[in-house]
């Protein structure tokens, strides 16, 4: 079942209990031994996707516990089976899927289903998977999860607006306590805004839900359009992911197809961006990426600005960093990668 709308929930405040603490920012994850703990928050989406798939080909350094979905580029219900579609695609029924909250927490909700078709994917046939949600919702789900959590022991992916996450910091700020770091695809600063002059889809389809994220003093990692936009898709590499010759290339290949016409023609890119999947290639390879501990502020006053990322990065405001912002990527490392990864799935 949904989730209920924030304005449904009660009257806790958006910052009640969740002043911002000193936390130290943890690096990225890269070498550990053991996989990385790792919950997976999305709302599929054809980048979405790919990044699902090229997590799912890791087990060995990234252990998957759930995934959780939330309305964003289209309805939950698509978001969720889609999700679904790709854990089956993957052959991974160990990961649980949780449905989460189907409405941005105060906005009025907004899609993005001229770029990901009006059920999230396009390119390839859709089909009703086979497994279940998991019973419970998204929300819950990070509650107990995190609570239950070994100190600053699990990674929180979000992938599409931020509503589970900071639904979960209000009803529950003590979750704080599992969060070894948040690493966001959202929020753009040299790059300009892709849904408004301003504004990345992620953020201003829930800036109220980020701004909440961002004042939890949690370590985050913000993957923004600023570095996804230069890593960008060619027909060669597309190509690659193709001639790997198995279900998961030829299922990324096709939806890539697909998907980058809209950004090629949209933003006028030799190439189109895999904004997602850059998440997980930072997880999985942190020294393709450059960036820097900036202060992160997200606009949630109704006007031109509204759900704009301010990426202090030079530092001008002497406000206290909250966030590494990641402003550059290895582009052909990063295809590189996923190729090979790709590569381990059916
Ligand atoms: C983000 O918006 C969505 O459309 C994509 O899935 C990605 O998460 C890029 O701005
Ligand atoms: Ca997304």
């Amino acid at each position: 079942m949904a989730r209920r709308n924030f304005l449904t929930q009660g009257s806790r405040l958006l910052t009640g209990g969740l002043l911002l603490s000193a936390m130290p920012m943890s690096s990225a994850l890269a070498a550990s031994a053991l996989p990385t703990p790792l919950i997976i928050d999305t709302d599929p989406g054809a980048d979405d996707v790919i990044a699902l798939l090229l997590a799912l080909s890791a087990r060995d350094q990234l252990d998957v516990r759930a995934l959780t979905t939330v309305a964003g580029n289209v309805q939950l219900r698509y978001t969720s089976r889609n999700a679904r579609m790709v854990r089956e695609w993957a052959n991974r029924p160990d990961v649980p899927v949780y449905a989460g909250c189907d409405r941005p927490m105060l906005r009025t909700p907004i899609y993005a289903a001229e770029v990901h078709g009006a059920e999230g994917v396009t390119g390839v046939k859709i089909f009703e998977p086979k497994q279940a949600l998991a019973k419970g919702d998204a929300v819950q789900y990070l509650i107990d999860t995190l609570l239950a959590a070994k100190p600053q022991s699990m990674t929180i992916v979000t992938l599409g607006p931020q509503t589970n996450l900071a639904m979960a910091l209000i009803e529950n700020p003590g979750i704080r306590q599992g969060v070894k770091e948040i690493v966001m695809m959202g929020g753009a600063h040299f790059n300009g805004g892709n849904i408004t002059p301003a504004a990345e889809f992620n953020v201003f389809a829930d800036p109220h839900a980020s701004d909440v994220v961002f004042k939890s003093g949690l370590p985050i990692t913000v993957i923004p359009l600023d570095v996804t936009h230069k890593m960008l898709t060619s027909p060669e590499r597309i190509e690659r992911l193709r001639k790997i010759g198995n279900q998961a290339g030829k299922i990324a290949a096709d939806i890539l197809d697909a998907y980058v016409e809209h950004d090629i023609k949209q933003y006028g890119l030799p190439g189109g961006p895999v904004h997602d999947a850059t998440t997980i290639g930072y997880l999985l390879r942190p020294e393709l990426f450059k960036g820097r501990m900036v202060n992160v502020e997200v606009d949630t006053r109704e006007g031109l600005t509204f759900g704009q990322t301010m990426a202090d990065y030079y530092h001008a405001a002497k406000r206290p960093e909250n966030a590494r912002w990641i402003t550059e990527g290895d582009t052909q490392g990063f295809f590189d990668l996923l190729t090979v990864q790709l590569a381990k799935l059916p």
